[in-house]
């Protein structure tokens, strides 16, 4: 018989199954709960509340644990490259040397936009938000790729392997458009002999007659940035991703919408936060102790810190620490903010006031350090974040997509507002 649970509720008994996951995970399967019982279950935030069975990837926020189907991301990590990686999140598999070739030439021959597409980069304000930028953009793929955007998932999905490379490609080439177009430097062609991250700096950091050439190993140490942020479970913008393709989006758009929900400072927003709180502590001369003090009382956050799942060290923040010094080291920078990360660090972890909350440093408290050094614009943190998410979104869309069982997500609510009143004309109000 399969495990039930029991939940009282006044004097009577209500049975629920109980779900396990490959890890052990358990969780109340109430599914049936409002049916049977008339109550819904309450979890603002949804800390408790599972939305979704996936087979992407696993996190054990206690233990510090990050896998990719199956795959320790410091295996990943150390032996693989953000393609390779993409390729396993979304297909599953680890790919053949054939399979990963094919994969790559598909993405790294797909960079070319519509030439359409480039009087839309004249038609936003120059101080535009790249984030707003990118996430408008991506959704209007699904006008130059209608076929592959028809919200009819079975052709969606026939068009996956089409869309996605398209997708992944041309995102980075649209974030460097930006960027270029910002600081009013003419468009730079994709060249596909090169990787993937050596390409795209190569189309965002060359000037007019001086082409990038990476000397320093910036582009390998951008590919691991990138993978670290491949996939990270049901966090903020995944679920969006998921919320939206759950009522038979296409692909673009739910990407589109993921990339938004990414822009908030309380997710992938944060390492742009974390600079810019480095550098208003190096300008104060504060040597962190006060920052710390001011994040103690509620007046300040220390960004880069804290996770709704991570109650340990979150696995790619150890990773990337290591890869902020060797970075340096290579470009043969001395960043005072790198000091400063690390003196808040050591301060935040041996204070009661963290280490009663469990707070550690997160992913994005080492990787604006990184980004800094290769030569990315803080503004443009958050758009090397989504650029990296993009393989877990597209995992995640598919997972929904090909789910037979996938229903559309809608959540209730518990109601606070007025009763119901008598509507009074607008001579009559007092
Ligand atoms: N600095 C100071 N105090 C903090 C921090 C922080 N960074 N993070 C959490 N706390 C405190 C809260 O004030 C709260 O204290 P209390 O119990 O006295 O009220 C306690 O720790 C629990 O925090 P919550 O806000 O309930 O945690 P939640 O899971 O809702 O939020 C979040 C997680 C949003 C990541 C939060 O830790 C935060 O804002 N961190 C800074 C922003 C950041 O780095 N975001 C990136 C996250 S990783 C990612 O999305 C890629």
């Amino acid at each position: 018989m399969d495990p039930i649970g029991i939940v009282r509720l006044g004097d009577e008994n209500f049975e629920f199954p109980i779900m396990e996951g490959t890890e052990a995970e358990r969780a109340i399967d109430l599914r049936t709960l409002r049916s049977k019982t008339g109550y819904i279950a309450f979890d603002e935030g949804y800390g408790n509340t599972g939305s979704c069975e996936s087979g992407i990837t696993f996190i054990n926020g206690e233990k510090g644990i990050l896998r990719h189907r199956g795959y320790p991301i410091e295996q990943l990590a150390e032996q693989s490259s953000f393609l390779e990686t993409a390729y396993l999140i979304i297909y599953g598999e680890l790919p053949s040397e054939v399979a990963l070739k094919a994969f790559e030439r598909n993405i790294l021959s797909n960079a070319t936009l519509d030439g359409k597409m480039y009087p839309i980069f004249e038609g936003f304000h120059q101080d535009s938000h790249p984030m707003a930028m990118l996430s408008s953009i991506i959704n209007s793929l699904c006008t130059y790729h209608s076929e592959y955007a028809t919200n009819n998932r079975k052709v969606d999905l026939e068009h996956f392997d089409a869309a996605s490379s398209i997708l992944m490609s041309k995102a980075r080439t649209i974030a460097a458009m930006i960027y270029r177009k910002k600081m009013g430097l003419p468009m730079m062609d994709s060249d596909p002999s090169k990787s993937y991250s050596e390409d795209f700096l190569s189309m965002l950091l060359s000037k007019p007659e001086v082409p990038y050439v990476d000397t320093c190993g910036a582009s390998k140490a951008l590919d691991l940035f990138f993978l670290l942020h491949a996939d990270h479970e049901q966090n903020c913008s995944t679920s969006t991703v998921r919320m939206v393709a759950s009522s038979g989006t296409n692909l673009f758009s739910s990407i589109s919408a993921g990339i938004s929900a990414l822009w908030g400072p309380s997710h992938g927003g944060a390492n742009m936060a974390v600079i810019e709180m480095l550098e208003a502590i190096h300008a104060t001369g504060d040597d962190g102790t006060g920052f710390i003090e001011a994040a103690k009382s509620g007046q300040a956050k220390l960004m880069g810190f804290g996770h709704r799942v991570y109650k340990n060290y979150d696995p790619r923040a150890k990773i990337l620490g290591k890869s902020a010094v060797s970075v340096l080291e290579k470009i043969g920078i001395n960043d005072p903010l790198l000091d400063i990360a690390r003196r808040l660090e050591r301060a935040a972890l041996e204070d009661d006031y963290f280490v009663q909350r469990k707070l550690y440093p997160n992913v994005d408290f080492y990787s604006g350090i990184i980004l800094k050094a290769i030569g990315i614009p803080v503004e443009f943190f958050t758009v090397m974040f989504a650029l990296g998410r993009i393989p877990g979104w597209m995992a995640n869309w598919k997972e929904i997509a090909e789910n037979p069982k996938s229903r559309i997500h809608r959540p209730r609510q518990i109601y606070t507002g007025h009763n119901e009143r008598n509507f009074v004309k607008i001579d009559k109000r007092s």
